[in-house]
């Protein structure tokens, strides 16, 4: 009998962990977190106004959020989008009715990038036209067509090509949207707010116009509120928020507080165009990410998080124009502070102090995303490290 062959000793990643280095990593590791705060390996803690890009919408170890998901897990952890199960019903209709939109119906994905790639699918199905508009400035994810209409997304996109035609409409040019969205153009996409761009609020008279020339062309008008939506500019949805209600709109990151779901929501019109097989997931709607998002709503309601938002938003705005802070911008718990240095060095500086800030495409711009449970005391600690740190 041949011996088997010895094993041979796992050979060391070849650089450090074994990750892909495609992320820079922050001089803090995370060993556990609760409430708004991150604590690392040796008890040092870091107040998060980061919330992991804008996922943890409840902070960390939120004792409902986290029974959801237990009880869940013990009852059945997943099943296929083919057998009905009554949580994933539930979690649809409770985020229709979250929203305070007339959407007709709600189609369960796991990433803001998914729901996107949807959304301009069933747009360029319905109108069978080859053109997409988006905002300058724009992140919407990086599959094949989410990145298509991201704004610089060509120093990385390495498809040979998009699967449409895109044009970038320049942020508030009102003649520009009648230039560039026509009869050839299927979908208008855009955050009404964006995000990585650096919580720029592109505000309800450019969205009204959006809005009006898809009208006129007979274009779907897309709102992707991954990053600005659920209840992170203070109001369910910045389509409440501003009067403008898109065909369709996407919703990911604080939907599930950490846990994957996002969901495309579709007017009663696209919803009609919807038939068996024309949409599909493995993952999406799974009863994990059901429970994980009707526990994420239940508190969001019961502790009327939303008010929180508006509260402490208006005292941000209110203490911290200070240090090296010259203008605030963005809506509720999704906002950009103006730095009169490079962003990067403001960061840097914070993270020394103890909190964790994101930047933004925009170099100038310091972003803020921060658990919905954030208190007025826990922003004086930011007044008083952006006051230290000095213009
Ligand atoms: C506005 C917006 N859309 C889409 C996405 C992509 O979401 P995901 O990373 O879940 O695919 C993001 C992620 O940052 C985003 O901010």
């Amino acid at each position: 009998m041949n011996a088997s062959p010895p094993v041979s000793a796992t050979p060391p990643p070849p650089d450090g962990d074994a990750l892909a280095p495609v992320y820079a990593q922050y001089p803090f590791e995370v060993d556990r977190a609760e409430g708004v705060w991150l604590i690392g390996p040796h008890g040092e803690r870091v107040l998060d106004l980061y919330g992991g890009h804008a996922v943890a919408a409840l902070g960390y170890g939120h004792p409902g959020w986290t029974e959801a998901l237990a009880a869940q897990a013990r009852t059945c952890q997943f099943q296929t989008n083919a057998l009905p199960m009554s949580v994933r019903t539930r979690a649809a209709q409770r985020l229709l009715a979250f929203s305070q939109l007339d959407f007709a119906s709600v189609f369960l994905v796991n990433s803001g990038a998914e729901a996107n790639e949807n959304a301009l699918r069933l747009a360029l199905r319905m109108t069978g036209r080859p053109h997409v508009a988006a905002v300058e400035g724009a992140f919407h994810g990086r599959t094949a067509a989410a990145s298509a209409v991201t704004w610089g997304s060509q120093s990385w996109y390495g498809f040979p090509r998009t699967p449409f035609d895109v044009s970038f409409l320049p942020r508030g040019d009102l003649d520009a949207i009648a230039a560039q969205v026509t009869e050839r153009t299927a979908a208008v996409i855009v955050e009404p707010v964006q995000g990585l761009a650096g919580a720029v609020d592109l505000g309800a008279p450019y969205l009204a116009a959006l809005r009006e020339r898809c009208d006129a062309v007979g274009a779907q008008l897309i709102f992707d509120e991954v990053q600005c939506g659920f209840g992170r500019v203070g109001a369910p949805y910045a389509a409440g928020l501003y009067g403008v209600m898109p065909d369709m709109l996407t919703t990911a990151k604080a939907l599930g507080n950490g846990f994957p779901v996002a969901a495309l929501l579709t007017s009663a019109r696209v919803s009609a165009t919807l038939k068996i097989g024309l949409l599909g997931t493995t993952y999406g709607g799974g009863p994990m990410a059901c429970a994980a998002l009707l526990a994420t709503i239940e508190a969001i309601e019961s502790a009327r998080l939303l008010e929180n938002v508006r509260r402490v938003s208006a005292y941000i705005r209110r203490t911290c124009l200070t240090g090296p802070v010259s203008a605030m911008q963005g809506e509720g718990f999704l906002l950009g502070l103006r730095t009169r240095r490079p962003a990067k060095q403001v960061q840097a500086e914070l993270l020394r102090r103890g909190i964790l800030a994101g930047t933004a495409s925009d170099p100038d711009v310091v972003r803020l995303l921060p658990p919905f449970i954030l208190q007025e005391a826990q922003v004086d600690l930011l007044r008083q490290a952006l006051t230290d740190i000095g213009a």
